[in-house]
Order: C-alpha cells, then sequence, then structure tokens
C-alpha cells in the first residue's frame, strides 16, 4: 500500500529551549528565515506525501497561524508590489492539506501518534519528528525510506550510526545487516548505557510505520521518564512482525538541542547563495580571532 499520510509530532514542551519556547512552539524557531516545521512538511511534499496531521498541544497556535493564509499581510505585500515575499507566503498556506489535533497532555511521542489513529486509518503512515531536519542533497529522507517500504513492504525506522558518547539519547537497534543500508530489527532498547546497547544504529526522527502499532499502543504503559514511548511499542510490533532499519544519506539536525540548533543555522547559512560568501568571511575573521583569545 502507498504510503500518502505523515503525522508531525510537535506537542512536547520543548524544555531544552526554555525560555524561547515558554509561548512559541520549538517546532517554529527559525532556522536562517523558515521555521524548523517548514523544512519538515517540504521534506513530506517531496516524498510525495499527500495529507499531513500535525500534533500540537499548548502554545502551539503559531504552528497553524504559519500555514494558514494571512490576509492582511497578504494584502500589506500586494499594495507595496512586494511581488516576490507575497509569492512566498501563498506558497506556504498552499503547500500540502494539512490537519491538526490537539494532544491535551504531553504524555510522551507514543501518546501523542496515538492521537492521529482516526487520521490514519489503515495505512501505512509516515512520523516526522517536529524538531528533526534532514538535509539531503538528491532524494528527501523520507522518500528514500519510501522507497525501502516498497521494497520491504514492512515497518521501517530511520536510523544512522552514532558515536559511543551518543546511544544513550536515542532507540536502539538490536539487529541483523540484510543489505549495505538496511538491517533486520529483532528488537529495540530506548536510551540505553553504552554497556546495554545492543549496536550503534540509532533512530532519528522518521518512522513509516504499519497501522497494527494503534491496537499496540492503546496497551502500551508508561515507560521511561514516565512517558508512553513509541519505542515501547514499536519493540511489541518487531516481536509480531517483520521490521527494518534503513540507514538514510543525509545529515540529520536535532533542532530541539542548542548545538543541534546552531549547527543547523551555521550549516544551512552556509548553504545558502544569497548569505555564504558574506557569512563565511564573517565566520573565518571570527574563527581567528577567538583562536588568538585562546592562545
Ligand atoms: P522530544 O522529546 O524531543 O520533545 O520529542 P520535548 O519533550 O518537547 O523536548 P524537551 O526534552 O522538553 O526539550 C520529539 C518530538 O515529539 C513531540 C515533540 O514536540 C517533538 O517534536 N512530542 C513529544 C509530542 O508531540 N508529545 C509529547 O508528549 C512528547
Amino acid at each position: 500500500m502507498k504510503v500518502k499520510k505523515a503525522v508531525i509530532p510537535a506537542a512536547g514542551f520543548g524544555t531544552r529551549f526554555l525560555p524561547a519556547t515558554k509561548a512559541m512552539p520549538k517546532e517554529m524557531l527559525p532556522v536562517v528565515d523558515k521555521p524548523t516545521i517548514q523544512y519538515i512538511v517540504e521534506e513530506a511534499i517531496d516524498s510525495g506525501i499527500e495529507e499531513i496531521m500535525i500534533i500540537t498541544g499548548k502554545a502551539k497556535r503559531a504552528i497553524e497561524d504559519h500555514f494558514d493564509h494571512s490576509v492582511e499581510l497578504e494584502l500589506e505585500l500586494e499594495k507595496k508590489g512586494k511581488a516576490e515575499l507575497l509569492e512566498l507566503v501563498n506558497n506556504i498556506s498552499d503547500m500540502v492539506d494539512i490537519h491538526y489535533i490537539r494532544q491535551k497532555e504531553a504524555k510522551g511521542l507514543g501518546h501523542a501518534i496515538a492521537c492521529a489513529k482516526t487520521f490514519v486509518g489503515n495505512e501505512p503512515f509516515a512520523v516526522m519528528l517536529g524538531d528533526d531536519i534532514v538535509h539531503t542533497e538528491d532524494t528527501p529522507c523520507l522518500k528514500q525510506m519510501i522507497d525501502c517500504y516498497d521494497q520491504y513492504g514492512s515497518s521501517v525506522l530511520g536510523v544512522q550510526t552514532v558515536a559511543d558518547s551518543e546511544v544513550s539519547k536515542y532507540g536502539i537497534v538490536d539487529g541483523k545487516q540484510l543489505q549495505d543500508n538496511v538491517y533486520s530489527v529483532k528488537g529495540l532498547v530506548e536510551k540505553p548505557s553504552v554497556e546495554e546497547a545492543p549496536s550503534n544504529v540509532a533512530i532519528l526522527g522518521r518512522y513509516i510505520i504499519n497501522p497494527e502499532i494503534f491496537d499496540i499502543l492503546a496497551e502500551t504503559q508508561p515507560g521511561k521518564g514516565g512517558e508512553i514511548q513509541l519505542t515501547d511499542a514499536l519493540m511489541e510490533l518487531a516481536s509480531k512482525e517483520d521490521m527494518v532499519a534503513y540507514d538514510f544519506e543525509g545529515k540529520r539536525y536535532d533542532v530541539g538541542n542548542k548545538q543541534g540548533f546552531l549547527e543547523a543555522t551555521v550549516e544551512t547559512a552556509l548553504r545558502r547563495e544569497d548569505l555564504r560568501e558574506e557569512f563565511l568571511a564573517y565566520l573565518e575573521t571570527l574563527v581567528e580571532k577567538e583562536s588568538v583569545k585562546q592562545k
């Protein structure tokens, strides 16, 4: 069955980014001049997704407003003859059919995904975390995973190998390599210590999941951190049916984390033709000055 729907959970508190996220969703933090969540919506569209559901929560109105028409702004830009900006603003609201549902309490990623049950129905669907951007030169990350789904027909976890020091931040795959970039998933461990980790293959914010997950989520008890963990439900799904992990090509940024956000900002600016030259010159001078200070 074709993967046509994507769910973007964006209802977390974003405590790692306080105070910025007190009244503004972290998914709206701009990377250069575009909110994080727009990069993700664009990746979904470029991967062939036709319908998106964003899981929102308290203080998340800005997300809905961002993807809606802003009549006053459009009139103002038209009046001032700013055609390019007008097109930019209009394109955002015309991108794709976006639905919203509120997760009334932030009880964890698994609980957030369970809120999308009616929207998803009985189809395989994509999950794209609202604070994970993946930059690719060619095929978008989600498209690579959809191609993998089309080949195997089982749920697909988007993974990459991480350093030992990083394994305790992610869901880690216990698997067997099937091809260069595909593993069959035997089990999963949520945020293990290096000693407990079965591998260094980490789930990084992109999933394609069969709808059987919803019955499992309905029974999943709170796990690590008292939250209903998606990884726990996926573990159960992997014990019932085949599941693969796909090592995608691309640079992934965890924008919900300060270091990840800064890396995404600097590297995105350096990829932009209109900014690169001046910004690079600034960085070079800055680095020189800073290294003199350190001596
Ligand atoms: P995170 O764990 O990165 O988000 O969840 P968080 O809880 O907001 O982050 P911190 O640790 O407090 O800074 C990954 C994604 O899942 C969403 C988040 O919005 C984020 O996009 N999420 C998380 C939900 O939608 N609901 C939840 O209950 C938890």
